[in-house]
């Protein structure tokens, strides 16, 4: 019981503390409406209407924290600082063999609006239960409404190929691109999908070829189309790295690590990405872009925190990310 109210004074004063610096803290903990941890790892943000979306990996306590018991968590916010909770837009099933059974692996969830459809579609990575990360597969789950609830609509290998660390991205013309880790990780490749997003079409490509690029976040400013990842050392963080294309399909350019200033918190710089991974970039504005990170506590992954620093675009179109303590989306009204 005393334990019980000494850790609800904690989290009371944290939030208070939270409150009065007018953004969350980066790798802090970020509560939501109801005092909790947002709990949406590996995730993305969608802007529906007039507020933001943001979906991730829903974690429990301990280390098989990571794998799926719950689903894909959604929270929406009006100034991407206050966020609310919305529940579980996709939930694993009990069903027995089933592809997103209890137990499986649920990674990098992300949502895009189909224009054409008006429906919502949602990619992941997917790991059958018990098979490790072996089979390699994306999860396509659809929904009428942004929150949900989404329904699994199928897994797959896109054009039979392995398919890990993911992301979806949408084009200024509608058109959207399957990003995944592949060929054991070594090669990123790109997957134009069918109009109504719900499938793979056969214009494929390859960027980074031997580079072990994971956890691709892509955006586009003024012309560019910029990626930024990592490299491959699972929970554990490593150096960023950063790639440009005059289209999405590529052919896409090495920019090198773009990373800037130290964590102090961490102590930890761009030889680490402050001890966090890259997710995703959202595009607030028009001239202002978050990058999106998590920094991983995998021995109790619901512990997992946050980082979403902005971006910088240079003269010479290249793309840094200069470490902030605290989250202030400029462009968005409070
Ligand atoms: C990372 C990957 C995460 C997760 C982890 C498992 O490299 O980015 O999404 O799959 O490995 O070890």
């Amino acid at each position: 019981m005393v334990k019980k109210i000494f850790v609800l004074a904690v989290c009371a004063c944290a939030f208070a503390a939270q409150a009065g610096l007018g953004g969350n803290m980066n790798c802090g903990l970020w509560f939501d409406d109801k005092g909790h941890h947002v709990n949406a790892h590996g995730g993305g943000v969608l802007k529906d209407g007039d507020a933001w979306y943001w979906f991730g990996e829903h974690k429990i306590y301990g280390d098989f924290g990571n794998r799926a018991y719950v689903g894909v968590h959604c929270y929406s916010s009006k100034d991407l600082v206050d966020w609310t909770d919305r529940g579980i837009a996709l939930s694993v099933t009990n069903e027995v063999g089933h592809d997103i059974e209890s137990g499986c692996i649920i990674e990098r969830p992300k949502v895009v609006r189909n224009a054409k459809t008006g429906k919502y579609v949602m990619y992941f990575h997917l790991e059958l239960k018990g098979k490790g990360y072996s089979e390699a597969r994306v999860g396509v789950a659809v929904a009428d409404k942004v929150t949900g609830p989404y329904a699994f609509l199928k897994s797959l290998r896109p054009n039979g190929y392995e398919s890990r660390d993911q992301t979806v991205f949408v084009d200024d013309d509608g058109a959207a691109y399957h990003f995944f880790s592949s060929n054991r990780n070594k090669t990123m490749r790109i997957i134009r999908l069918s109009d109504d997003y719900l499938s793979h079409t056969k214009d494929e490509a390859v960027m980074a070829d031997g580079d072990k690029t994971e956890a691709p976040a892509i955006c586009r400013k003024d012309g560019w189309y910029y990626l930024i990842g990592s490299g491959c050392t699972g929970w554990m963080s490593n150096p960023a790295r950063s790639y440009r294309a005059k289209s999405p399909m590529g052919p896409w350019e090495r920019l090198g690590n773009p990373c800037v200033r130290v964590n102090p918190a961490s102590g930890l710089g761009p030889e680490r990405t402050w001890g966090c991974q890259s997710t995703f970039i959202l595009k607030v504005s028009d001239s202002d872009y978050l990058a999106m990170f998590d920094m991983w506590r995998p021995k109790n992954a619901i512990d997992g925190r946050y980082a979403w620093v902005p971006v910088t675009f240079t003269d010479d179109n290249k793309i840094e990310v200069h470490w902030k303590d605290i989250v202030e989306p400029r462009g968005v009204s409070r």
